[in-house]
Order: C-alpha cells, then structure tokens, then sequence
C-alpha cells in the first residue's frame, strides 16, 4: 500500500534529525541534529515533498512514536528494542563498523558463530522495517537516498518492493580493501554487496573507498557485479557559513577565556576533537606527545594537549574500554611531567560544541590521526575557524587527505615516533607559512559544503 503522503524525496538513516527525552513532568522534549544530511535536506526546500525514516533509538523517541508526536516530515520506526540492538551494536557497530576501519585483533577475533547468525538475522529484519516503511511512503519514481553500513540490504529489499524508484545508496566509512573484506563468511559478504547493489548508485566519500568498494564486488560477486550500478564519489566539506558564524557566538568566546586561562599565557596548544572510536587514534596520538615531552625537553611546560575525546557507543564494552585507556594514558602523562602551573594535557570527556570551536579557534596545532576514517570533518572545521592560523597534523588514512594532503603534515597513524616528529615540526612552524596553509585548507574544506554534497547526489541519482 501506497500511502497518501507519497513523498517524492526521501532520506533513510539509523540516526534520524531529530530525538526525544521523556522529561520528569512526563512530556517529550524534541532535539534537533545537526551535520551534513540535515542542511544538505533542508537545501530541497520545504515545498519538496521529503521524508526521513529513522528509527526509534531510545525510549523517549519510542514513546513519541507511541503517542503520535510526530516531527513534520520525519517517520521514526519503532522496532523492537532487541533486534534494533542486535543489529546496531552486534552487527553494525561490531562487525561493519570494524571491517571497514580494519580494527580487528586477528588471533582472537572476529569468530562467525551461531551468536553471530542470531544478529545478522535481526540486522535482516531491521533492514526489512526500513524497506517496508520506504516501499509505503515513497511517491511513484520517487529518490530514496540510503544512508551508511546500518542499512546496506535496504537497496535490494526495496527494489523488490518497488522497482519504479530511484534508489541510491551514501556510505560514509571507508570501505575495506579486499582482503579484509574477506574476513565475513561468504555468503554474508554476498549478501551485503547484493543488498547495496540494489540501488541505481552507490556513492562514497572519496575515490579511495568508492574503488575499494568496487574492488570487493568484482572479486566476490564477479566481474559483471557493477552492471546497473554506478558508483560515484562525492566529498563532503565543512559548512562554512553555519561554522563562522556559531564560532563567534558569546558561549565560544567566554570558552576561549576559561580555556586560556587553564593553558596559561603563551603556552601553545595541540588540539584534537573526537568521539571517541576506535578509530580515532586517541591512544598513540596521547604516546606520540608523550614522545615528543621526552625527546624534546624544551617543549616541557610551553605547550598544552587540549584532548576533547566525547562519548560514542557506550553500550558496548570494548568502547567503554578505549575510553578508560584514553583517560589513563592522559593521567599517566600529566603524572610523569605535570607540574605545579603546567598540566600537560588537558581533556574533557563530556560533549560542548561551544567549547570544542573555542579550542578550534585557538589551536596552534590540530593532531587528526585516525586509523582510517570515511572524511573526518574536524581536519576540515579547524582551518576554516581558526583565529591566527593552525598546523594541521593529518593521517594519510584519513579521507579528508585527498583533499588537504598537499598543505598538512602528514603521518602514518601507525608511526608514533613520526607523529612525534610531526608535532614538533608543526609547533615550530614560521607563522607566515603557517597562515599561508591554513587559508588554502580552508579553502580547500569549504569547496564542497553539505548542500552541494546533498543535491549532487540527488542530480546524479536521477540521471542514473
Ligand atoms: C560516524 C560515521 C557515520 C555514522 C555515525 C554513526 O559519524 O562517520 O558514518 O553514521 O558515526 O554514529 P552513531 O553514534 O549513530 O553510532
């Protein structure tokens, strides 16, 4: 059944715009997202008739769905708590999420048992709601734009269902070279090619990932897999105009006073901003500048390591794990060479956006060192906020490389001892070059802002 709000755009992502809280008085508060979907959508303009479909994430946006408090253009789905958690945390999050960053220790891990069947059966079913729910709001011809490793089999499912629609599917991870892709048991790692192939158009956050992706489908599925297909790449960059503007807001300012202060007057600052993932390196980034305090005794009580590491996927034991160790190495450090008026690193685990842009705007070295990353905005915001320029230390297994590369310091995320070389280097850096690089990669972060990278994938879509 075709229902009568037949949409002709629509969006699906795990994460939706919007979340609700049950508040103590027994009503639900709405929070509205932010990030490059939701400009990139609001770029169609409100008399487009779109949808997001999401799911329901936590018992106050499951209780909204219950009472009908809706969201104009927003359909939560409420699936089953358990299954939605067996497919979010078992299988997205614990094994797509570490086959595309190829974060596995392999003697032990990862072990496909009947365990693992369970949740990929609930990854199935969840992937089906989604289906399902597209199938039902979707106008005749309508553009569904699929969104990342949560929802990988929708294309397929949906096609079936529907096979008058335009279907495209973004995912915004990297994408697992062959080899490590063959980690999945076979018939798994069909299935999820065919379930993404479904789509007119799959597309990725750099050429990198989109040939990776390509690469596996060839060798699993043979080399007719891409007939029907295409396989585009669009780059997603920091949206300047939303960022200038909130960077200059009185919560950052009066941050940059409270910051400064606990720095200390002419100390400079290494900074990084992260969730904290696996991914994101914050360990050997913490021994990197440990190595850097102990070969480099002259940079002892001159500079600071402002470490924003906010909380990401806590439910599951392993993050929370990273999260102890990150703190640990950060206390070790401040034990071993703190003093009384010099901590050397500084780090907050609870989120501030306000406080994040502050450090931002007055960071003389921004250190992006993920193991791999789909883009990494940060590596983007930072030269486009930065008051007096900023050296940017940048992984070469992050995406935001193929763009920034020519004008940062770049490191293999392995190489501690290198990232220590970097990070001198870039502390040392002569202010005129400095701002010189910091203007090109601002320049270079801010060409492809989220609307662009929203529209071009709906043009391309329905050209496909
Ligand atoms: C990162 C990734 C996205 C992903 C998101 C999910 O931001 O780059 O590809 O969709 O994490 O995060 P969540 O908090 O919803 O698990």
């Amino acid at each position: 059944m075709v229902s009568e709000r037949a949409a002709q755009v629509l969006v699906a992502s795990n994460r939706g715009p919007v979340s609700y809280t049950l508040q103590e008085d027994g009503t639900l508060a709405a929070k509205r997202g932010g990030g490059g979907l939701v400009s990139g959508l609001s770029a169609i303009g409100s008399d487009a008739d779109s949808l997001w479909v999401c799911a329901a994430l936590g018992d106050g946006d499951r209780e909204a769905v219950r009472r009908g408090t809706g969201t104009a253009g927003v359909r939560m789905l409420d699936i089953d708590a358990g299954v939605h958690a067996d497919a979010y945390n078992g299988i997205a999050n614990s094994v797509l999420w570490f086959v595309h960053h190829m974060l596995y220790q392999t003697p032990l891990e990862p072990a496909f048992d009947a365990e693992f069947r369970r949740q990929w059966a609930a990854y199935e079913t969840y992937n089906r709601a989604f289906a399902d729910a597209l199938a039902a709001e979707a106008a005749p011809g309508a553009a569904v734009l699929v969104q990342d490793y949560h929802l990988c089999l929708v294309p397929g499912m949906l096609r079936e269902l529907r096979p008058d629609l335009r279907i495209g599917h973004f995912t915004h991870t990297p994408w697992a070279p062959v080899d490590y892709f063959r980690l999945l048991p076979d018939d798994i790692a069909r299935q999820l090619l065919r379930g993404l192939l479904g789509a007119d158009r799959v597309a990725f956050l750099t050429r990198r990932w989109a040939d990776a992706f390509a690469a596996c489908a060839v060798d699993v599925l043979g080399a007719d897999a891409l007939d029907g297909t295409a396989v585009g790449v669009h780059g997603l960059g920091a949206d300047a105009d939303f960022l200038r503007e909130r960077a200059h807001q009185e919560d950052v300012n009066e941050w940059m006073v409270r910051l400064r202060e606990r720095v200390g007057d002419g100390r400079r600052t290494v900074v990084r901003v992260d969730r904290t993932e696996l991914s994101k390196n914050i360990v050997r980034g913490l021994l990197a500048y440990r190595q850097l305090l102990a070969d480099r005794p002259e940079w002892r009580g001159q500079v600071v390591h402002i470490a924003f590491a906010y909380p990401s996927r806590q439910d599951l034991e392993v993050y929370r794990a990273y999260t102890a160790a990150v703190r640990r190495l950060a206390d070790e450090i401040n034990a071993e060479y703190g003093t009384d008026d010099w901590l050397p690193v500084l780090m907050e685990l609870d989120d501030d956006f306000g406080r994040s842009l502050a450090a931002y705007r007055m960071a003389d070295v921004a250190l992006v060192n993920p193991i791999r990353d789909g883009m990494n905005l940060v590596a983007k915001e930072v030269p486009v906020v930065s008051d007096a320029g900023c050296a940017l230390v940048l992984s070469r297994e992050a995406g935001a490389y193929e763009e920034l590369g020519a004008d940062a310091l770049v490191v293999n995320p392995y190489d501690v001892t290198a990232t220590a070389a970097a990070l001198h280097e870039a502390l040392t850096m002569d202010p005129a070059e400095r701002s010189q690089r910091t203007k090109r990669l601002a320049a270079a972060s801010t060409a492809l802002p989220p609307t662009a990278w929203f529209l071009d994938q709906l043009a391309a879509l329905r050209q496909a």
